[in-house]
């Protein structure tokens, strides 16, 4: 791993990467070599995208599942780097996207595309990295895992476009809600965890578990990601925040609010999460009151509760059978770093 990606592994999870210290080091090198392009201006833009670099959750979890999944611990075969890099620049696309839909200044403590450039610069670098993405899977010419990340990409699409169709709309249910992070986020998470099966020659069966490991880890950690969104520090997370309930997204803390508060406290709350303000980036008092009240109510505990359950649900889809390994323990701590994070 580079040093500035280094930077970004949350110190409770350092043992857990250096576990796949080689094969990070090599997703870096396979990304920079893939990302290697002749016009400057596309260069420029692409590097910026991977700067700072994330957490790399994504690629972590495709190593360690293959790792998991193997018939020796040690088989991560070179397909995995090419997988790991294209699904890290998929991610890395979603973002650049998501930032023009949220409006975001601050994207892995840098300033998003958007404002560095522009929105059509951050439209076609983002469809620049899908489609790199996609022609470095054919190139493993494996149809099965070519259909597998794009079902994956298909869903992270839909699920962002179905987020701002129901922007506005308060009364959406906890099952929409999950419908949606299922889409947008799960199901990447999932797709990444099936992949480093499937390449290890798991069994279909298998794959599919440790999809579903990755798919209810995946919940959580968009759970997780939009209590942060109220709650936590922007200089910690590296990006902007309180934007969920600028653009008017209800999220599961408050869509428990309004469906648990009596109808004085419902009304008041509607009042405040459509006032102007919000949108007109004057809303920090309200953005208080919101947070306030849906802390009295127990709303974010709700949801971290809810996030909780999708951890233990992920736990417990993974094989007893090599539960012995060092990368079972690691995929049990991974999952639970994804509630208690900060970052
Ligand atoms: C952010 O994902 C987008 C969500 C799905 C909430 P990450 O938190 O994994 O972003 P990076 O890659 O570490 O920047
Ligand atoms: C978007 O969710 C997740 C994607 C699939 C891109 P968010 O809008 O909550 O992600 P952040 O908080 O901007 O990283
Ligand atoms: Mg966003
Ligand atoms: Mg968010």
């Amino acid at each position: 791993m580079n040093p500035e990606t280094r930077a970004q592994v949350p110190e409770s999870l350092r043992p857990v990467y250096s576990l796949i210290e080689p094969e990070l080091t090599a997703l870096e090198e396979t990304m920079r070599r893939e990302l290697g392009e002749t016009d400057p201006f596309v260069s420029e833009v692409v590097r910026y995208a991977f700067k700072l670099g994330g957490k790399r959750l994504r690629p972590v979890l495709l190593f360690l599942c293959a790792k998991n999944a193997a018939p020796a611990e040690d088989t991560v075969a070179a397909a995995h780097y090419l997988l790991a890099a294209a699904i890290e620049m998929i991610h890395t696309a979603t973002l650049i996207h998501d930032d023009i839909l949220d409006g975001a200044t601050i994207r892995r403590h840098l300033a998003t595309m958007n404002v560095r450039w522009d929105g059509e610069t951050s439209v076609l670098a983002g469809d620049l990295l899908f489609m790199l993405a996609m022609q470095m899977i054919t190139r493993l010419d494996d149809l099965e895992g070519y259909r597998i990340t794009a079902e994956a990409l298909k869903k992270t699409c839909l699920g962002e476009l179905r987020q701002v169709g129901a922007r506005n709309r308060f009364d959406l249910t906890e099952g929409e809600y999950l419908d949606i992070i299922g889409d947008k986020t799960a199901a990447l998470l999932g797709c990444s965890c099936r992949l480093g099966a499937y390449f290890a020659k798991a069994t279909h069966e298998m794959s599919l578990r440790y999809e579903r490991y990755g798919y209810n880890l995946g919940l959580a950690f968009q759970i997780a990601d939009d209590i942060l969104d109220l709650t936590g520090d922007e200089e910690q997370m590296g990006k902007t925040l309180g934007t969920d309930l600028v653009n008017r997204k209800a999220t599961l803390p408050l869509i428990h609010y309004l469906h648990t508060s009596n109808p004085a406290e419902r009304k008041e709350m509607l009042e405040l999460v459509t006032d102007e303000d919000l949108a007109n980036g004057d809303g920090e008092t309200i953005i208080a009151m919101v947070i306030d009240r849906l802390t009295k109510h127990g709303s974010i505990d709700a949801a971290r509760c809810k996030a909780e359950t999708f951890i233990d649900d992920a736990i417990g889809l993974l094989p007893d059978e090599v539960a012995y390994r060092e990368t079972h323990a690691a995929l049990v701590e991974l999952a639970r770093f994804v509630v208690r994070r900060k970052s």
